[in-house]
C-alpha cells in the first residue's frame, strides 16, 4: 500500500476496511512511504527499498499523491511517481472504466447509460518527456514519442479487453475506438496505422478511429457509443476526468495501472490537500480500485461483492453525492454504508 498524501491515508484507510469485509483469504498488507511528504522528508519520491517492496507484491494500492507546493528546481511536482512506477515498472495499460453508477445523477441526458473504459497508454507519448523537457526563457519542447511496440501492446490489451465486455450500452457491439490527431501530427498517424494493423486480428470486434477533439465532443453528446477507447497518454489523462464528469465526478472513478509483472490500483483524483483530514473526501473510488485490484488478483467474486455494495449504497440513498462528486455525509459514513450494503 502507497497510503499517499492530501486525503490519501484517510482513503486508503476506507478502503482497507472494505477490502477487510470481502477477503475470505490471507493478505499480507506492507507500507510503504511514497510520495510528496517522502520527498520532503527523505529528499526522494520513493526510496529504492520501496520500490522493491513494490515489485515483490501481487498488487499495490495506492492513494493519491503529490502537493502543490512540493515542487522540482523546474517547476514540476516533485511528489508524483508516475515516472517511478509507471515506466519504472512498464505498466504500460491504464485502464480507466467510465461507469455511471445507478443513483449517480449526470450531468448530461443519458437514455443507454453509460460504460465503457478507457485504455490509456501509460509509459509513451507526451509524457515519454516527463522530466525531459529542454529549454530555455524564450522557449521550451517536449517531445511525444510513439514507438512501435508500445503502440502493438496497448491495442492488443484493448482489443482483449473488448472481447471479455458486453458491447456499447448504445447497440451491444463490440467497439474499440483509437482516439488520436492523426490528422495533424505524424506520431499520431501512426499510432492509428498500428492500431489498425492490430485490429485485423479481432475480426469480431469492430474498430474505429475518432479525431480528440470529435472523441471528446462525443463522450458528451453519445457516450452510449463507447465501448473501449485506446490512446496517447496525454489524450487518455484528459478524456478520463472528461468522462469522470458526466458519470457524477472523477472521486467515483477508480483506474489500475497494468503490466505483465506489476500492478497498481488507484482513484484517478489527485490528492485534494484543502480538504485533507476534514472526513469529507468521496472514498468511492477508493474502494472500486481495490475491486479492480481484486479481479487482478483473481478475486472477481470478492471485487463483485464491493461493485454489488457500491451500487446498492448508492441506488438506496444511503450514499448521496453532491454535485462536484463529494459524499454529502462524509467519508466515514459513506465507508459504513458500503460495509452495511456488504452484508
Ligand atoms: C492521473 C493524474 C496524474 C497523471 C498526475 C497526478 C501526474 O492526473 O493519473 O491521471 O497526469 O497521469
Ligand atoms: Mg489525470
Amino acid at each position: 500500500m502507497i497510503r499517499g498524501d492530501g486525503i490519501g491515508p484517510e482513503l486508503v484507510d476506507s478502503a482497507l476496511t472494505v477490502l477487510d469485509a470481502v477477503a475470505d483469504f490471507p493478505i499480507e498488507l506492507v507500507d510503504v512511504q511514497a510520495g510528496a511528504g517522502a520527498y520532503r522528508a527523505e529528499g526522494s519520491a520513493m526510496s529504492d527499498a520501496g520500490l522493491a517492496v513494490i515489485r515483490e507484491a501481487d498488487a499495490t494500492l495506492k492513494g493519491p499523491v503529490g502537493l502543490p507546493d512540493v515542487r522540482q528546481a523546474d517547476g514540476t511536482e516533485a511528489g508524483l511517481l508516475g515516472g517511478i512506477l509507471r515506466n519504472g515498472l512498464d505498466l504500460y495499460a491504464n485502464v480507466r472504466p467510465i461507469t455511471l453508477l445507478p443513483g449517480v445523477r449526470s450531468a448530461l441526458r443519458v437514455d443507454d447509460g453509460i460504460d465503457y473504459v478507457i485504455v490509456r497508454e501509460n509509459t509513451e507519448g507526451l509524457y515519454a518527456s516527463r522530466g525531459k523537457g529542454v529549454g530555455n526563457d524564450h522557449a521550451m519542447t517536449d517531445t511525444l514519442l510513439v514507438t512501435r511496440a508500445g503502440c502493438e501492446r496497448i491495442a492488443h490489451f484493448a482489443f482483449k479487453l473488448a472481447s471479455r465486455r458486453s458491447g456499447a450500452p448504445a447497440d451491444g457491439v463490440r467497439r474499440v475506438t483509437c482516439v488520436d490527431k492523426a490528422n495533424v501530427l505524424r506520431s499520431m498517424y501512426f499510432f492509428r496505422s498500428v492500431f489498425l494493423e492490430v485490429a485485423e486480428q479481432y475480426p469480431d470486434i469492430e474498430a474505429e478511429c475518432l479525431y480528440v477533439d470529435a472523441a471528446a465532443q462525443a463522450q458528451v453528446l453519445a457516450p452510449e457509443h463507447f465501448d473501449v477507447i485506446v490512446t496517447e497518454n496525454l489524450f487518455g489523462d484528459i478524456l478520463s476526468d472528461l468522462g469522470g464528469g458526466t458519470v457524477g465526478g472523477i472521486a467515483l472513478c477508480p483506474s489500475g495501472n497494468i503490466g505483465e509483472s506489476h500492478a497498481y490500483f488507484e482513484p484517478i483524483h489527485g490528492s485534494a490537500p484543502t480538504i485533507a483530514g476534514q472526513d469529507r473526501a468521496n472514498p468511492l473510488g477508493q474502494i472500486l480500485a481495490t475491486a479492480m485490484m481484486l479481479d487482478h488478483l483473481g478475486e472477481q467474486a470478492a471485487g463483485d461483492r464491493i461493485r454489488g455494495a457500491v451500487r446498492a449504497a448508492l441506488r438506496g440513498g444511503s450514499v448521496r453525492l453532491n454535485p462536484d462528486g463529494t459524499a454529502v455525509s462524509g467519508t466515514r459514513s459513506t465507508t459504513d454504508a458500503v460495509l452495511a450494503a456488504l452484508g
